[in-house]
Order: C-alpha cells, then sequence, then structure tokens
C-alpha cells in the first residue's frame, strides 16, 4: 500500500470518528456531516466556513450557488476539483447559515486539525473572512488582505473572497480572478 493509500484510508477513518461527534449542538440538527471531500493526496487545501443548505442536503462541501462559482475559478485557473481537497471550519450547517459560534469552532477544529494533518497540504487557502482569521490571524481583514502570502509551519496559506461574498457583491469578481490566478501559479510551480 502507497503513501496515498495510507492517507486515504487514515481519512476514511477520521471522518467516521467525526460521524460519531456531538461535541456541539450542530450535531443534533443537521441533516449530513460535511466532512470534506476530494484528493487524500492533494496538495492545495481550501477551507471554507460551514456548510449551507445543500451541502447539509448531500454531506459534499461547496456544491451549492456558491460552491458552483468556485469551481467555475477553480476551471478558469486550470486547477481540476478533483486534484485538491475541500473542507470547512465546521462539518455541520448551523441552523439558517448562522456564523459559527465560538463554541461549535472549538468543538470542531480539532476535526480540521486531523485532515490537516493527514493531508499534509503545501498551499492552503482560506475561503472567506471566518476561516482566515481562525487559520492565519485572529485580525485578518479580507478586503486588505485576500492574496496576501502567509507562512504557517509548514504551509503557504492566503485567503480569498468567500464564493458567497462574490455572489452578493459582483465587483469582488475581478480581485478573485487575480487572487486564484496566483494560487494557480504557486500550485502549478509545486508539481514541476
Ligand atoms: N459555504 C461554505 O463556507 N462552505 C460550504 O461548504 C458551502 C458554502
Amino acid at each position: 500500500m502507497g503513501a496515498a493509500d495510507d492517507k486515504e484510508m487514515s481519512l476514511v477513518q477520521a471522518r467516521t470518528a467525526c460521524e460519531c461527534c456531538h461535541d456541539c449542538a450542530l450535531g443534533k440538527t443537521r441533516t449530513n456531516l460535511v466532512y470534506g471531500t476530494g484528493n487524500a493526496n492533494a496538495r492545495l487545501l481550501f477551507v471554507g466556513e460551514a456548510p449551507g443548505e445543500r451541502e447539509d442536503a448531500t454531506g459534499i462541501p461547496f456544491v451549492g450557488a456558491a460552491g458552483q462559482l468556485l469551481d467555475r475559478y477553480l476551471f478558469a485557473v486550470d486547477i481540476p476539483r478533483e486534484d485538491v481537497y475541500i473542507a470547512n471550519i465546521l462539518k455541520c450547517r448551523p441552523p439558517k447559515n448562522r456564523d459559527p459560534l465560538e463554541d461549535e469552532v472549538q468543538a470542531c477544529m480539532k476535526h480540521l486539525r486531523t485532515q490537516v494533518r493527514i493531508l499534509n497540504p503545501s498551499i492552503i487557502v482560506c475561503l472567506g473572512r471566518i476561516s482566515a482569521m481562525r487559520l492565519i490571524k485572529p485580525d485578518f481583514r479580507i478586503t486588505k488582505e485576500h492574496g496576501v502570502w502567509f507562512h504557517r509551519g509548514n504551509f503557504d496559506m492566503c485567503a480569498v473572497y468567500h464564493p458567497s461574498a462574490l455572489l452578493r457583491d459582483p465587483s469582488k469578481k475581478e480581485d478573485m480572478l487575480e487572487d486564484m490566478k496566483q494560487i494557480a501559479q504557486k500550485y502549478h510551480a509545486l508539481k514541476s
């Protein structure tokens, strides 16, 4: 069995452990756990905020309107979605898509830490402010610092606008495309 199979197996085991998690109240209201999806051997990890309605219904992150927009950016910069891994800070949907509560984040971060440890990606991209404030720095300012690279541990990290923010304010789409081009450049350089 190769290293990629080991990672796949570890992710399956970690997901199974996460299915049993009731460390916050969201485990009671969710329809499906939205653990994360993608390539166990991914060198690029995207981390969003929390599942929405469609994600809760399917158990797959970023499949609603925001996810479809993310797919278009991935396509535009030649990053196949199946090559990356996509996860969220919270694995269960907050009712009515409200912002994650502090105790929910505290309870859930261990699952993301496990995913990061198993995947050991080279690049982590935060989708939106909430993810960036948790993973990059608490005072992260998305309007000023989107597309800026930070080095944390072994990882190159940056944040881009959350695709939902682009749906609300299409004037941000130009910045998003530039940021995604930069990410793609770094990503494609890894493989060469
Ligand atoms: N928004 C997120 O932050 N994550 C999803 O999975 C879907 C929408």
